[in-house]
């Protein structure tokens, strides 16, 4: 059965029996998307079970039915090469500051045969060139925590505009640390802000609904994502 053909089932079914049935799907697809990459890398890949990109697949899945979709920070493409199959009906766009990415994005998109994926070169702090409400979901991974506090507000609130309610980022969280402090790690990347997820949305969204969940499995290994690694889910 497919994703979406199960979900439809979600208004029928008794939630214990939905709920089974979801989460034997995802044990399934998540072991195929593991042997698929052991084949394609030559060597065992990790148990995807409860990684960061099952905790925000499923995140997505969970606000389906949905049309269009946006990615903050889309970088190669990486969430929507495996978001984007499972929901052929929805229209994805991804932004990124760095162009070289975003070329990058549209080639890969092209080999896996997206068809329903664009990728734009764009800043997360200005999103002016998308009308009100456009999307009905916008997410992130691993970005956001890129952006100082004064443009992670105005992708917040930008982000509060262009959307029609939920938001679902991946992130790293720690409680306390207000609008965010600068690691000392500099990797290819840069440093990146350790924030209070909880603090930063009711400074710049008042009265929107925070919930941070810690990822189980988390296989990044950058410094901190092991111990801070979370999915934040912001409801107006
Ligand atoms: C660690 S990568 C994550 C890429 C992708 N989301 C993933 O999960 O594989 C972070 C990405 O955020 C992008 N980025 C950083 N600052 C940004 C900004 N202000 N607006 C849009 N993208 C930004 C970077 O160019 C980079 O591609």
């Amino acid at each position: 059965m497919t994703l979406s053909a199960l979900i439809r089932l979600r208004q029928v079914l008794p939630a214990a029996v939905y709920a089974k049935l979801l989460s034997s799907f995802w044990r399934r697809h998540w072991r195929r998307e593991q042997d698929r990459e052991t084949l394609k890398h030559g060597r065992p890949a990790p148990n995807l079970v409860n990684s960061e990109r099952a905790v925000l697949c499923e995140a997505v899945a969970r606000q389906f039915p949905f049309s269009n979709v946006l990615e903050l920070g889309s970088g190669f493409g990486q969430t929507f090469d495996t978001i984007a199959p499972l929901f052929p009906t929805a229209y994805f766009v991804g932004i990124d500051v760095d162009a070289e990415r975003v070329e990058r994005a549209r080639e890969l998109a092209e080999i896996s045969k997206l068809g329903n994926t664009e990728f734009i070169a764009a800043d997360a702090a200005d999103l002016s060139r998308f009308s009100s409400n456009k999307f009905d979901l916008v997410i992130s991974s691993a970005a956001l925590l890129f952006l100082d506090p004064s443009q992670l507000r105005a992708a917040l609130v930008e982000s509060a505009r262009v959307g029609s309610g939920t938001m679902l980022f991946l992130e790293q969280h720690e409680a306390g640390a207000g609008l965010g402090y600068v690691t000392e790690v500099n990797d290819t990347r840069g440093p990146y802000w350790i924030r209070d997820w909880i603090s930063v949305t009711a400074e710049a969204i008042p009265g929107a609904e925070v919930r941070v969940e810690k990822i189980k499995n988390p296989l990044w290994t950058t410094e901190c994502w092991q111990d801070l690694g979370c999915l934040v889910e912001i409801r107006l």
